[in-house]
């Protein structure tokens, strides 16, 4: 894994979408995996920003979301696929009809965790994942004990995971207790995964994501395996991390985004 800490999730966000605008010059009808929640947001401010000053363009590239709540009413402003457009999506020239996200008013679940596997493929896999990380470790909505295999399928959120996102709903018996969400294995299949920490209440679960074991216990340790992963953080995040001072060298940082 690459590690960087930089000072603040201002700058995280400027150094991903960096990331994002590279990797679009290179290859315009490049696959974007997109997460939501918090984390994320300053990139997506950045990227609507370049985008408007025309340094960037998403005109043939395809998005796939991580994951999708279950069981909220169709539009609600909660729901993954309405937030993702409202806060990235309906500001920059990416096709409605090319952000695919898993359904969540299939009445078969089992078989649209195996049809949104086939677009991820048919979609030529993903080029570059973007992910948050959950206090406990979670990416997607993959909660400890996920079989680091997994594929899309539903998953039942934890306590602590419902009232963390209880924050963006009027109360906590109003969020949803289940999940589509892409697996550790589907995410593991991305050609490049950037995770993006900040704030310091996601500390301990970086520390143990980067420098831990690998374990279904912090589901984002998995990205240990991927052959490219990357973690951007601010330092808030980095804090509980023993190699903070070599994660925060600004040489060695850029020497690996340059990679
Ligand atoms: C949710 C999402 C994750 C996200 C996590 C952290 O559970 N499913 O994709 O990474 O929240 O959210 P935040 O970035 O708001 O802390």
């Amino acid at each position: 894994m690459d590690v960087i800490v930089l000072e603040d999730a201002d700058e995280v966000g400027a150094v991903v979408a960096d990331l994002v605008v590279e990797l679009l010059a290179e290859k315009p009808a490049a696959t974007l995996g997109l997460a939501t929640g918090s984390s994320p947001l300053p990139t997506y401010q950045r990227l609507i920003h370049l985008h408007r000053q025309g340094k960037v363009s998403f005109v043939q590239a395809t998005a796939v979301m991580l994951d999708e709540y279950l069981g909220l009413p169709e539009g609600h402003p909660q729901s993954y696929r309405t937030f993702i457009i409202e806060e990235f999506i309906g500001s920059i020239d990416l096709q409605v009809e090319r952000l695919h996200s898993p359904d969540p008013t299939a009445t078969d679940l089992e078989r649209e965790g195996q049809r949104y596997e086939e677009v991820i493929v048919g979609a030529g896999g993903v080029d570059l994942q973007l992910l948050g990380i959950g206090r406990d470790g979670h990416i997607g909505f993959n909660e400890p004990t996920s079989s680091l295999a997994s594929r899309t399928r539903v998953k039942t959120l934890t306590r602590q995971t419902v009232e963390d996102n209880a924050r963006f709903f009027d109360s906590v018996d109003d969020v949803p207790t289940h999940v589509l969400t892409q697996g550790l294995g589907t995410i593991l299949d991305s050609r490049h995964a950037v995770l993006i920490a900040t704030g310091a209440s996601k500390a301990s679960a970086l520390a143990a994501a980067v420098e831990g074991p690998v374990s279904a216990m912090c589901p984002a340790s998995i990205l240990q395996m991927h052959p490219k992963a990357t973690v951007v953080a601010d330092m808030a995040a980095g804090a509980g991390l023993r190699l903070l001072d070599y994660y925060a060298d600004t040489q060695r940082g850029k020497a690996a985004l340059e990679r």
